[in-house]
C-alpha cells in the first residue's frame, strides 16, 4: 500500500439488527462513508443510539456489515468474518467504555499486557517482560502496578491498562469507544492527554467515539457528526466547532450537559425524543426535530454539500446559506439533544 492511500476506507456502510418484535429491523447504520489516513484521529460524535459503536465494531471486525465496503491497510475486510479477522488483531485494536468489564479479573496487570504479546508476537518470556515494562511506562502506569489485579486499580488506571493492551502490538488503528465516559471528570483529562501523546509519538490512527463534543474536540483532527446512523457533517475539528453548519451540530454545540450520565440516560428514555432507528424518516433524518425544516426536507435524503466554510454538510439549506438557527431555537433543540445524549 502506498503511503498516501488511506489506512481505512468505509464506503456505504449499512448495518441492520433484528428488532425486538418479529419482522422488525433496527437500522443502526445507514450508508456511512469516510476515510482515515495513517496517524489521523477521527472523532465520531452523536447521541446515544446514533450508531457510533456499531461503526467502530464493524471497522475492527467485531461485527459483519449488512452491506458496504471496509478496506483496512490495503485489504478488503468487508466480508471477513469476526473469526477470520483474528490475524488482523495485531494491526487494529479497540478500547471500550468499561475498562473493568474488559479485563480478566484473575490476571495480573503485567500478564494482561503480556498476554497480547504472547498471542501476537514471537517474543520470548524475557523479551516480553521488558516490553511490558516499556508499554506500562508509555501509558504512565507505575511498574509496581504490574503485579496487581484489576480490582486493586482505580478506573483511570484500569483504562490505562486497556490502552496498554491496545498499543502492545504497535497497531496501525485503535478504535476508542467512549474511553473516558465511565471515568471521573478528574481523571478524564489525563487519559485524553495520554491518548494525544500516544497518537503523536506512535503515529497510530485513532477512531475516537464519544457522545460528548468537548471530549472529541480535544483529541480529533477531523470530526464526523452522526445522526440516526448517517453522517450529517464532516470536517476538520476547528471548522466544525467554529462554524457548525448542520442544524443538528449547531444544537449539539449549544447544549449543556447535565453532569450525571445516569440522569442523562434516564431523561433520554423519558423524554420520548429518541429518534427511532426502526422507522427512519424518509428525507433528512433530522427533519422531525429541525426548527428550520421545510417541506422539501422530508422528500429526499440531502446529499453532502460544501458550504462556504469549506467542509461537508448534508442539509438542503447549505446551498442558499440559510442554515443558521435562531438563538432561541438552537437553545431549545440543544436542550432536548443534551438530554438525549449519553
Ligand atoms: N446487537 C444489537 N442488537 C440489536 N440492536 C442493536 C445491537 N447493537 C446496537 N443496536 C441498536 O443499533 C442502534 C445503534 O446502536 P449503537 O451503535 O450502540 O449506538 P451508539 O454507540 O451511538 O449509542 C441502536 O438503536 C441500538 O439499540
Ligand atoms: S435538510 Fe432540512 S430538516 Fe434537515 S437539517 Fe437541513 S433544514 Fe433541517
Ligand atoms: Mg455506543
Amino acid at each position: 500500500m502506498s503511503s498516501s492511500a488511506p489506512l481505512v476506507t468505509v464506503e456505504g456502510l449499512v448495518k441492520h439488527f433484528p428488532g425486538p418484535r418479529a419482522g422488525q429491523v433496527i437500522h443502526a447504520v445507514n450508508g456511512v462513508s469516510f476515510a482515515m489516513t495513517a496517524g489521523e484521529t477521527v472523532g465520531l460524535v452523536g447521541e446515544s443510539g446514533s450508531g457510533k459503536s456499531t461503526i467502530g465494531r464493524a471497522v475492527v471486525k467485531l461485527i459483519t456489515p449488512t452491506s458496504g465496503k471496509i478496506v483496512f491497510d490495503g485489504q478488503d475486510v468487508s466480508k471477513t468474518s469476526p473469526q477470520a479477522a483474528r490475524p488482523l488483531r495485531d494491526r487494529m485494536q479497540i478500547v471500550f467504555q468499561d475498562p473493568y468489564g474488559a479485563l480478566n479479573p484473575r490476571m495480573t496487570v503485567g500478564n494482561l499486557i503480556g498476554e497480547l504479546l504472547k498471542l501476537h508476537t514471537e517474543l520470548d518470556r524475557e523479551a516480553r517482560a521488558v516490553r511490558v515494562r516499556e508499554i506500562a511506562d508509555q501509558v504512565r502506569l507505575s511498574a509496581e502496578l504490574l503485579t496487581r489485579f484489576p480490582h486493586e486499580l482505580s478506573g483511570g488506571q484500569l483504562q490505562r491498562v486497556c490502552i496498554a493492551r491496545a498499543i502492545a502490538t504497535r497497531p496501525k488503528l485503535i478504535v476508542l469507544d467512549e474511553p473516558t465516559s465511565s471515568l471521573d471528570l478528574s481523571v478524564r483529562a489525563g487519559i485524553l492527554e495520554l491518548l494525544r501523546d500516544l497518537q503523536r509519538d506512535t503515529g497510530v490512527a485513532m477512531l475516537f467515539i464519544s457522545h460528548d463534543l468537548d471530549t472529541v474536540r480535544l483529541v480529533s483532527h477531523r470530526i464526523l457528526v452522526l445522526y440516526l446512523g448517517m453522517v450529517v457533517e464532516e470536517g476538520p475539528s476547528a471548522k466544525v466547532f467554529e462554524h457548525p453548519v448542520h442544524p443538528y451540530t449547531q444544537s449539539l454545540l449549544s447544549a449543556h450537559l447535565p453532569p450525571d450520565p445516569d440522569e442523562r440516560l434516564a431523561r433520554h428514555v423519558l423524554s420520548g425524543e429518541v429518534p427511532s432507528a426502526v422507522r427512519l424518516p424518509s428525507g433528512c433524518p433530522f427533519a422531525p426535530r429541525c426548527p428550520i425544516a421545510m417541506p422539501v426536507c422530508s422528500q429526499a435524503r440531502p446529499a453532502m454539500e460544501m458550504p462556504a466554510t469549506g467542509h461537508q454538510v448534508a442539509c438542503v439549506r447549505v446551498k442558499d446559506g440559510s442554515y443558521r438557527l435562531p438563538d432561541s431555537a438552537r437553545r431549545n433543540v440543544g436542550d432536548s439533544v443534551s438530554h438525549a445524549r449519553g
